[in-house]
């Protein structure tokens, strides 16, 4: 596989841990927590197979309304892993950025992101997004409210510069795991292009394996960008 062949933004929906507990017999909560571990894995293999940019869809704005037990849950797995995490990231040079509403997250939560980006902020090897109350539609919409504050027309790139994902080139291949076949509010402008690669796999399943079939089906793929 030629180093062309590798892509250099990969996004993912990370779906199916519910599920994934149920089959198990275990609270949902159980598959949150492995698919937190699987997220971290799975980080460290796309940066180490030369992917630049890595998205991943924590939590959309319409994950905000499930039940309180379920968000709380959550969020006291993110404070448990996050800011170990963000430390590893700064050893491996990778560059956190969270993007989705702040405000609809609990303050402690806030701050434990912005003390990762910061401690983050100098690296070069990789970017990881985290989406966390994240939505494709309101990112987009947050994007023109600026656009007619600033008063005069946009460019496409203009505008692309403006979505919360600024300065990242749209992801080349957008996974979404555990079987269902929808982009669900996700990186909507952002993955005009992009190629789609769905898998049956629950989250917590979505082995370095299996994300390598990921890049090999991408690899396969002819992108014509709408041209012939
Ligand atoms: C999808 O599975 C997964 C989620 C909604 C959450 C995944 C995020 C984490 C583990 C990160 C931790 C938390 C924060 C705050 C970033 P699902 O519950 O939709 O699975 P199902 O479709 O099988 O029910």
């Amino acid at each position: 596989m030629g180093e062309r062949d590798v892509p250099r933004h990969v996004a993912v929906i990370m779906d199916g841990n519910g599920r994934w507990a149920k089959k198990r017999l275990l609270p949902r909560g159980a598959g949150h927590r492995a698919g937190m571990n699987r997220m971290i894995g799975l980080a460290e293999h796309v940066f180490d197979r030369g992917i630049r940019y890595l998205t991943l869809f924590a939590l959309s704005t319409e994950n905000l309304s499930r039940p309180r037990e379920e968000l709380e849950g959550l969020y006291a797995l993110f404070r448990e892993y996050f800011p170990r995490n963000a430390r590893t990231l700064r050893e491996k040079g990778i560059c956190l950025r969270v993007i989705g509403d702040r405000s609809l997250l609990p303050g402690d939560v806030v701050s434990l992101i912005e003390a990762g980006e910061a401690l983050t902020a100098q690296g070069e090897r990789g970017m990881l997004l985290l989406a966390i109350g994240y939505g494709g539609r309101q990112d987009i919409l947050h994007a023109v409210n600026e656009a007619v504050r600033r008063g005069k027309e946009v460019t496409l790139e203009g505008f692309s510069a403006m979505l919360s994902t600024g300065g990242v080139p749209d992801p080349d291949l957008v996974i979404r795991t555990g079987r269902e076949l929808r982009i669900s509010n996700f990186l909507l402008w952002q993955s005009a292009y992009s190629e789609l690669y769905f898998t049956d796999v629950l989250f917590p399943d979505f082995s370095d394996r299996e994300m390598d079939k990921a890049i090999e089906a991408y690899a396969c793929r002819e992108r014509r960008f709408g041209k012939l």
